[in-house]
């Protein structure tokens, strides 16, 4: 591991201040390698974000501990006026494309044919590294003697932007390298070059955010990943998940890579993420029954990808192919069919949403895009509709990503019928004939009546979805079928089905009424979070719905919070904070919380740090003072240990002091700890101590 070095001036921080910076900086750290390079995080993004966020303080507070490959320097740096150059050594190269079977075995029979004219070289096969093209942003990062020393996008290829202070906000790229233990040394310079992109679920749960906020929003992973990075403010860049994948390096010095694929095993050995999959192929029709396998895969796929890229294996085959001027001759981009189609608009309705948002849907001549076919694409809000000027009988280009409803991406005007009809959002409810309100400052127009039959069905829809409540086979059919039948109006309503019930409807057997009663039953203990989400509190999003189980630990808490409270909350804005207070003052929200407790839903709290100093913990209570050398464990080792069983560490002995811990070589604390009459204990007694009480 790399230990922070703590510098001269750091003296005069308290110990307990060093030791906590130190365990932080290295929980930070290592969870970061564990999430993005290995898929494996260890602890929850909310405890992640309350690290980062003490470890801020922190370093607000006491500044020398401030350092360049920090943790927290991924929060972003002061906006810049522009960007300066970024210069690549050697030039970052573009891929040819294939679309079709027959042009990847063409590539292959010209890289043959080169190698036989220039060099006599006569080959019968290739292997081919294969990794999915993944669509985001091309970057480089450099990094120098293992610290992160800069970064630029693509540009034209020879020069892009610098980017330095937005790279560092993306989670997945190290700050610093890790030197594996008998491993490669990372080299002394190492030019990376890899794609930058936004996963599907970030994506998604980015443009609801934006639209919440009337923000218009990304039209596809891409451009969500590339607007996130080209911003002039890294502060924002460090609020956008973004996701890396290297697949290639730049200059070098210090190691040689022979293939590709030993490239792609060597980058994640120090802390650099590479594609989750990619395969090793011994000849182009493996290589092809790869792109077939991630082309079937595709819409399971967590993320975007156009393609597949072929790449000669052999590093030494790669220099002899060398490049054209646009091209490497050793690699082929296979492209997957476009998600993006273009047709026509035959009407424009409305739809009505959980939140009473009237939601413009174009409806369209059914076309296919990307193997799902497709006829309904949603135009957002009004500003939407109107910005892009969607009007009906337009050609539009559409497009899927990931399982969201397709959105029509533009129009295309050249193709206009010069009887193209706009249409305007409508002035009532088309469901319950409430006149509609678009509040001062709002995009979105509302159907405010909260007994809306549209309201209260996508209400019900919303609570048994998988984000909420995940109760298994409680899908949209069902939640309309259950509606409709009149046996549900709230969620509550759900819990009393009776096998009974459920089997008189339409399409449904006794075994799967069973199931749902079982799934149902299994769905009474979510988490406080999902809890807090499914009750569909208007700007509470999974996300908010997690920081907010953290921090009042129960739904009774989180009701009687005031505004003040709540706003006192990181994250929480006024306008959240009031929504939330104005539901829990609501008496039909209120009766719909009360009746899912009386129906037996019991939201688990979520593990808090700070529960482990109050209540039953063994060291609750107890301070100690750490002096010496342990020799079984580092400092910030025996201080997480006393803290996971709920004391506390404090730099200076007093008379209060429970217990001094004296190492090796134990400083002036010895004496004052003997001379106030405080226990000291040596390290076999302390750990005896711990042992004792972690077992219990
Ligand atoms: S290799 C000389 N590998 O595709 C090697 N590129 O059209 C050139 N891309 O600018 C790049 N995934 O943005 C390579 N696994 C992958 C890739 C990949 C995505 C992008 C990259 C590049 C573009 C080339």
């Amino acid at each position: 591991m790399n230990e922070p070095k703590i510098p001269a001036e750091a003296q005069d921080v308290p110990v307990e201040v060093l030791n906590r910076k130190e365990f932080l900086w290295r929980e930070l750290s290592a969870n970061n390698a564990l999430y993005y390079t290995y898929d494996a995080p260890v602890i929850s993004d909310a405890e992640y974000d309350r690290m980062m966020r003490e470890l801020q303080e922190l370093e607000e507070k006491y500044p020398v501990l401030t350092s360049p490959d920090s943790p927290t320097m991924r929060v972003g740096a002061p906006p810049l006026d522009s960007f300066e150059t970024f210069h690549h050594d050697p030039p970052m190269r573009s891929l040819e494309n294939a679309v079709t079977e027959a042009e990847v075995f063409a590539f292959e029979e010209r890289a043959k044919r080169f190698l036989l004219q220039t060099y006599d070289r006569s080959i019968e096969t290739f292997d081919f590294t294969c990794e999915p093209k993944l669509d985001g942003l091309a970057v480089e990062v450099i990094y120098r003697n293992g610290s992160l020393h800069s970064g630029g996008t693509r540009g034209n290829g020879i020069s892009g932007e610098d980017i330095t202070q937005n790279l560092k906000t993306v989670r997945g790229i190290p700050l610093r390298l890790i030197a594996p233990v008998g491993g490669p040394e990372p080299p002394a310079y190492l030019a990376v070059r890899g794609e930058v992109f936004m996963n599907l679920r970030g994506f998604e749960k980015l443009n609801r955010e934006r639209l919440e906020k009337d923000e218009p929003p990304f039209a596809n992973p891409r451009n969500a990943a590339a607007g996130s990075l080209r911003q002039l403010d890294s502060r924002i860049t460090a609020t956008r998940p973004l996701d890396v994948a290297f697949y290639a390096v730049g200059r070098v010095e210090g190691v040689s890579f022979h293939s590709q694929s030993h490239l792609l095993e060597s980058l994640p050995k120090w802390g650099l993420p590479v594609s989750p999959v990619w395969r090793k192929c011994a000849n182009l029709r493996d290589a092809v029954g790869f792109y077939e396998e991630l082309l079937s895969a595709r819409e399971n796929a967590p993320y975007e990808q156009d393609g597949v890229v072929l790449k000669v294996n052999s590093m030494e085959l790669q220099n002899e192919l060398g490049s054209t001027s646009r091209a490497p001759r050793w690699a082929i981009a296979y492209k997957f069919p476009p998600k993006q189609e273009t047709t026509q608009v035959e009407d424009i309705v409305f739809q009505v949403g959980r939140t009473g948002a009237i939601t413009p849907v174009a409806l369209m001549k059914p076309v296919r895009v990307g193997g799902v076919e497709v006829t309904r694409a949603t135009l957002h809000n009004e500003d939407e509709m109107r910005r892009k000027d969607v009007r009906k009988g337009d050609y539009v280009l559409i497009q899927r990503a990931g399982d969201v409803i397709p959105e029509v991406v533009a129009v295309i005007e050249r193709k206009r019928p010069p009887d193209a009809e706009a249409v305007l959002m409508p002035g009532e409810c088309p469901i319950c004939a409430t006149p509609a309100e678009r509040p001062e400052g709002e995009a979105v127009v509302r159907c405010p009546n909260p007994t809306c039959p549209a309201v209260v069905r996508e209400g019900l829809r919303h609570f048994a979805s998988r984000r909420a409540l995940d109760v298994d086979g409680l899908g949209e059919k069902l939640v309309n079928q259950l509606v409709d039948s009149g046996l549900v109006s709230e969620p509550a309503d759900f819990f009393a089905l009776s096998k009974e019930q459920l089997s008189s409807l339409e399409r449904m057997g006794e075994k799967s009424a069973e199931n749902l009663i079982e799934a149902l039953e299994r769905a009474k203990k979510p988490s406080l979070a999902r809890f807090i989400y499914s009750l569909g509190i208007r700007h509470v999003g999974e996300h908010l719905a997690e920081v907010l189980a953290e921090r009042f630990g129960s739904i009774g808490e989180l009701s009687r919070a005031g505004l003040e409270t709540l706003v006192s909350v990181h994250e929480v804005g006024p306008q959240v904070a009031e929504r939330i207070v104005r539901f829990f003052s609501d008496v039909r929200s209120k009766q719909m919380v009360d009746n899912l407790l009386m129906a037996g839903l019991e939201p688990e709290s979520p593990r808090r740090m700070e529960d482990s100093g109050s209540g039953g913990a063994a060291f609750s209570g107890l301070s100690f003072v750490l002096t010496g050398t342990l020799s079984r464990r580092s400092r910030s080792e025996a201080k997480a240990a006393i803290e996971a069983l709920g004391g506390r560490v404090i730099s200076s002995v007093s008379k209060n002091t429970s217990f001094l811990v004296a190492g090796e070589r134990p400083g002036s604390k010895l004496n004052s700890a003997e001379s106030l009459g405080v226990d000291i204990l040596d390290e076999n007694a302390f750990e005896q101590m711990l042992a004792r009480n972690e077992r219990s």
